[in-house]
């Protein structure tokens, strides 16, 4: 990591894949611990938090400290020089795990995770579809090679969750954990 920031600031990024959610509950988790979030919705990201969650644009902007439009790609989170500490895709489609795989960097969102990678700096995409056809699982692979962590939010049943969100909590705890933040609180495993 080149750049430190005093405080740490994530990129979030919202795909339109189901479980909008996931994107929602990490920008509420992230304030809450203090972090400073740079939100960038794709317009099926918009559409689909608005048909699985009832929020508009606005909405789901509010929830971050700075919302950015996915085609203005001389925004700040397109450079490197910006000092982020880590990207998140929430949920991440297929369509934009292609982009970020092959290194498009077509929109905001794609560039933001293309200079994640370009400056080593951690990037985890929670890719979501199934079953998967070849291209996915090379997609896949492709931005593992490239150091960016696959996380498809596949719920864990061990700590008996009572709720969906019991099973959005766990994995979007994970998943802070994975960007470094410090407040996470993943449930550890205390054997059988
Ligand atoms: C209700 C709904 C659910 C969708 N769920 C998925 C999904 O789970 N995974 C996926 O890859 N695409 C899904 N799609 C398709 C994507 O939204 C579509 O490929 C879109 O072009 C992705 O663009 P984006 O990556 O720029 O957001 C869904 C679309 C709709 C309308």
């Amino acid at each position: 990591m080149g750049h430190t920031a005093a405080r740490s600031r994530v990129v979030v990024g919202i795909t339109g894949a189901t479980g909008a959610l996931y994107g929602v509950r990490l920008l509420q988790r992230l304030k809450a611990t203090g972090c400073e979030t740079h939100l960038v919705a794709s317009p099926a990201g918009v559409l689909n938090v608005h048909h699985e969650l009832g929020l508009d644009r606005n909405a789901l902007e509010a929830l971050a400290d700075t919302a950015y439009n996915p085609a203005d790609v001389g925004a700040a989170i397109a450079s490197g020089s910006f000092a982020s500490t880590a990207m998140v895709v929430a949920p991440c489609s297929m369509k934009t795990l292609a982009a970020i795989a092959h290194g498009l960097s077509d929109n905001l969102l794609s560039r933001a995770a293309d200079v994640t990678l370009k400056e080593r700096r951690r990037l985890v995409l929670m890719v979501r579809e199934t079953p998967f056809n070849l291209a996915h699982l090379r997609n896949m692979t492709a931005v593992t090679e490239m150091g960016g962590v696959i996380f498809p939010p596949l719920p864990a049943f061990y700590h008996r969750p009572a709720t969906i969100d019991d099973l959005v909590n766990d994995t979007v705890e994970r998943v802070l954990s994975l960007l470094g933040v410090a407040d996470a609180q993943p449930k550890s495993w205390a054997g059988l």
